[in-house]
């Protein structure tokens, strides 16, 4: 049914539409679902693009999110192009029927860029989650640092996790009052589900949880280590399991088959290293906390990791995200085969390194982000006011 702000037992409710496609962005944009769900004065729209498709809807099942909308746009080996034309193109009809009075866009994948952009045509307000991260370097992460910078010239609001992307954000023109600094919201994500100690579907998972073998949490999918930074990323790993016999490795591997193809083979034959399909958040979560070090290349997962106190080691040159590399529990150590087998090792027989890198630090939120979210939309929308700001509770 077509509806716009509407009278509702007396009062205007406006309809907030969050729109997100990729696996990391139904993380996070979860407990801001749920919290606007519980708002009085906001209605909230759920559409998904589904720009991923199994990786999306195991957490929308996991948070007990039903979309209201799915563009159902995922093609296998589709391009960016793909993405972004299919993205707008069916938000163009659905804003046109469905008129929200504000989306919320989370970060900087494509759907979350097209979603802003679609909006933007629509004179629609652009809400931007996990807003003012910078890598310094267009071409890495690549697309999404261009993706991100895109959204921040056309947002009405900017959501800064930590003061550092707020600083980015004001270094570029955006308006103070425009930016309200939230924290993170995979910080409540994570911290509503790491202590639910889901059962792991996999038995052999629930096998070595019960062993107390120390486990190498992997993941990795960038679109810049695709290739043969990927390969050498294999075997790299092939060499750690070799020198390490008692070490697991554990790989959820990505439903990308160019991250499957490049990874796998060096590691297929390897007793101590387990490849399984993407883990469910909460069995994902578990099995970051049963980690002795996590190697990555993910952005949520160094996000995650250092709340956990794990050792972060990130297969990347640069990073948007400089709060735990400069806390001491996350380290960029690119993606060259030697350096990963190197570093792996050294934390692996340092006892001083490790404990050095494996201090608990909490800089990227305190559970409040969606609550904090939901307030500064009220106020965008005349109908609340902002509660206090996120403060990082270590000094960076
Ligand atoms: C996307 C985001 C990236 C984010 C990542 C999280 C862009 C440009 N990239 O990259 O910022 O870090 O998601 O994982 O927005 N596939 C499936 N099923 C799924 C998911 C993926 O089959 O559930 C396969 C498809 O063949 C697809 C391929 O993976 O073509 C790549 O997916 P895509 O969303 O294009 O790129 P990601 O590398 O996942
Ligand atoms: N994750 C998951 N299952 C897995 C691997 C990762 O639920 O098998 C979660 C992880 O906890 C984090 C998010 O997925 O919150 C990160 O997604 P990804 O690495 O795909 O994207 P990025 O964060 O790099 O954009």
């Amino acid at each position: 049914m077509p509806y716009t702000s509407s009278l509702f037992g007396g009062y205007i409710v406006h309809r907030i539409m969050p729109i997100f496609g990729t696996r990391p962005e139904a993380i996070k944009m979860a407990p801001i679902v749920r919290a606007l769900q519980e708002s009085e004065h906001l209605h909230c729209v759920v559409t998904v693009t589904g720009q991923h498709r199994e990786m999306l809807d195991q957490v929308n099942e996991l948070f007990g999110i039903t979309p209201d909308h799915d563009l159902n746009i995922l093609q296998p080996g589709q391009s960016l192009t793909d993405i972004m034309t299919r993205t707008m193109s069916g938000l163009d009809t659905l804003f046109a029927r469905e008129k929200p009075d504000a989306v919320v866009v989370q970060g900087d994948t494509t759907t979350s860029t097209a979603g802003a952009i679609a909006a933007f045509y629509h004179g629609i307000p652009v809400v931007h989650v996990e807003a003012g991260l910078r890598s310094g370097n267009l071409l890495s992460p690549f697309p999404e640092e261009a993706n991100r910078k895109i959204t921040s010239q056309i947002a009405s609001l900017h959501l800064a996790p930590t003061s550092t992307s707020r600083a980015n954000l004001l270094a570029e023109g955006v308006p103070a009052e425009d930016i309200v600094v939230t924290g993170n919201s995979v910080i409540d994500a994570l911290l509503t589900t790491v202590n639910k100690k889901v059962p792991f579907l996999d038995p052999s998972l629930e096998e070595l949880a019960d062993s107390g073998q120390k486990i190498l949490l992997v993941t990795t999918h960038r679109r810049e280590n695709q290739g043969d930074a990927m390969r050498g990323v294999g075997r790299a790993l092939a060499r750690i399991a070799d020198s390490n016999p008692d070490l697991v490795i554990v790989l959820p591997v990505h439903k990308n088959p160019l991250v499957r193809e490049a990874v796998l083979p060096a590691i297929s034959a390897k007793q101590n290293v387990l490849v399984t399909e993407p883990l469910a958040y909460g069995e994902f979560t578990r099995m970051l906390s049963l980690a002795h070090i996590v190697l990555t290349d993910s952005g949520g997962v160094q996000e995650e990791a250092p709340s956990l106190g794990k050792p972060v080691l990130v297969m990347r040159d640069n990073t948007e995200r400089p709060e735990a590399v400069i806390a001491g529990t996350v380290s960029l150590i690119g993606t060259d085969e030697e350096r990963i087998v190197n570093e792996v090792s050294r934390l692996l027989k340092d006892p001083e390194h490790f404990l050095a890198m494996a201090n608990a630090v909490n800089p990227y939120g305190d559970g409040r982000a969606s609550v904090r979210t939901v307030a500064a939309i009220a106020e965008l929308l005349g109908v609340g006011q902002r509660v206090e700001e996120f403060r990082m509770s270590v000094a960076v």
